[in-house]
């Protein structure tokens, strides 16, 4: 089906194929019916003044205690948030995990490169689940003292 656009309508899509490819197809969302049986070491939770959405991050980390092996997130925030939030658990736990300090050099820049791009005005929401995933980490390590 083809929509026709007038001026003043909002136009095409504008996004890249592989941020419309995760948002119907999220990586890792935490689905409420798994919430209790996913043992998480690290939960973090952030929520973006710009816009009033929520982003938590929950993450599995391996006995070493170097290596995240495993996350979920859930967001009520925006198209672009469910995307960047979707690449940044496929980032993390593809080959076997990613090392905790690695991961907590991952930019919203690297998130956006891997989706082809966001949107300037969208960026911002790139950096919700990057906020939630260093809480988390934060979290883990408190409470592995
Ligand atoms: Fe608020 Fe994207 S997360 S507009």
């Amino acid at each position: 089906m083809t929509i026709k656009t007038k001026k003043g309508d909002v136009g095409e899509w504008l996004y890249s194929k592989k941020v419309k490819q995760h948002f119907f197809n999220p990586v890792k969302f935490m689905k409420e019916s798994e919430e209790k049986k996913f043992k998480a070491d690290g939960i973090g939770q952030v929520g973006s003044s710009a816009c009033g959405d929520v982003m938590k991050f929950w993450i599995k980390v391996d006995k070493s205690g170097k290596k995240i092996i495993d996350c979920r997130w859930r967001t009520y925030g925006c198209g672009s948030a469910i995307a960047s939030t979707s690449v940044l658990a496929e980032m993390l736990t593809e080959k076997g995990g990613m090392t905790i300090e690695k991961a907590l050099k991952i930019k919203p820049q690297d998130i956006s490169n891997r989706l082809d791009g966001l949107p300037a005005i969208k960026v911002h929401c790139s950096v919700l689940g990057d906020q939630a995933l260093r809480k988390a980490i934060e979290d883990y390590k408190k409470s592995s003292k």
